[in-house]
């Protein structure tokens, strides 16, 4: 798929997850194959107040392209602003995120709060698309709450300010993550706009891939929760799309992924917050396995690089001498 004038080599894109999609995990998520990655959402405001944090968000220099950035923001020249950074940094494409549904998000008046002011969105992405010259996309949900379905007026008003494509995740603000995502809202607004539309909402498998391309005719789809833990889930849905089978995900591979994000997440971040920023990845790896538990609690203890790897060194050879 196209977005603007950037050739995605496929439709499987990793959606922005604060938290998650770390640059250490979006590397990893393009190795898997993904056609785009997203970065964690970064608060215009911040950015332009060179906020460190936010800053280090975007250091982006060697990363493999393309890149999206995600910008949260609701005043039109603070977005345009940052816009410009981001792409001064490498972004390929801004993305504006319309969906956040967090308490302290949507009291400034940014994410899910914006599907209620479409005429605000338009201005937004018309700001954003004066500032910069790489393709502008924005990320929207159903609405705010049942039965109002915000989100498509929403989204009509993204493509008059230009839109290059918009990602629709079809549940509402009041949701949460909670229910389940209707497609058929997704389907409704592929009809309804003439840019492309990426799905998103409860792809957990590359057979719930394909089914939901076949029944909305997206463009393309995002994959958010599903990765948590399991990157190999681009491989898979990128796989089953093409016709094949999905390959299997050894305990070995499953390891050595895990030790790679640990210690590219440690020089990233540094050894303090990238072993502390690994814990969930660690217990996501793992779940299912024997004694998981147990080892969730252990490494949550682990303070230094060499200690948690050690740990997860310790804990496949006890899994290996389980199985012989
Ligand atoms: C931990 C976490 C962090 C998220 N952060 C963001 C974010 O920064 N920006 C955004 O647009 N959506 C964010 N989302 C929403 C996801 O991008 C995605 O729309 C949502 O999880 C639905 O997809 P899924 O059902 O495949 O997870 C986040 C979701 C989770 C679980």
């Amino acid at each position: 798929m196209n977005i603007g004038n950037i050739r995605l080599e496929n439709p499987m894109i990793t959606a922005p997850m604060a938290g998650v999609t770390s640059r250490a995990f979006r590397e990893i998520l393009k190795e898997m194959g993904a056609g785009l990655v997203t970065t964690e959402m970064v608060s215009a405001k911040a950015l332009v107040y060179e906020n460190k944090q936010s800053l280090q968000l975007l250091e982006l220099e060697g990363e493999s392209w393309p890149i999206a950035v995600q910008l949260c923001g609701h005043e039109p020249d603070v977005l345009a602003a940052a816009a410009k950074m981001a792409v001064a940094r490498g972004a390929a494409i801004i993305d504006i995120n319309c969906g956040c549904p967090a308490p302290k998000i949507v009291k400034n008046g940014d994410g899910s709060r914006l599907l209620e002011t479409p005429q605000l969105i338009e201005e937004l992405v018309s700001a954003v698309k004066g500032a910069v010259s790489v393709p502008v996309t924005m990320k929207i949900r159903r609405g705010w709450d049942a039965p109002e379905e915000t989100g498509l007026a929403a989204a009509l008003a993204g493509e008059r300010g230009g839109a290059d494509a918009i990602t629709v995740h079809g549940r509402y603000r009041a949701q949460f993550y909670s229910g389940e995502a209707d497609w058929d809202f997704i389907r409704r607004v592929k009809e309804a706009v003439s840019v492309p539309v990426i799905g998103n909402g409860d792809l957990f498998s590359g057979a719930d891939c394909v089914r939901r391309l076949a029944e909305t005719g997206c463009d393309g789809l995002m994959l958010g929760r599903g990765l948590m833990g399991n990157p190999w889930l681009v491989r898979e849905a990128l796989r089953v799309l093409d016709g094949k089978e999905p390959l299997a995900v050894s305990p070995q591979e499953r390891f050595a992924v895990a030790r790679r994000h640990l210690a590219r997440e440690v020089q990233i971040q540094g050894e303090h917050t990238g072993v502390l920023e690994m814990r969930k990845h660690l217990a996501w790896y793992i779940k299912g396995m024997p004694k998981a538990a147990l080892f969730r609690q252990q490494i949550n203890t682990g303070e230094t690089y060499t200690q948690v790897a050690d740990m997860l060194t310790a804990y496949e050879t006890y899994l290996e001498e389980q199985q012989e």
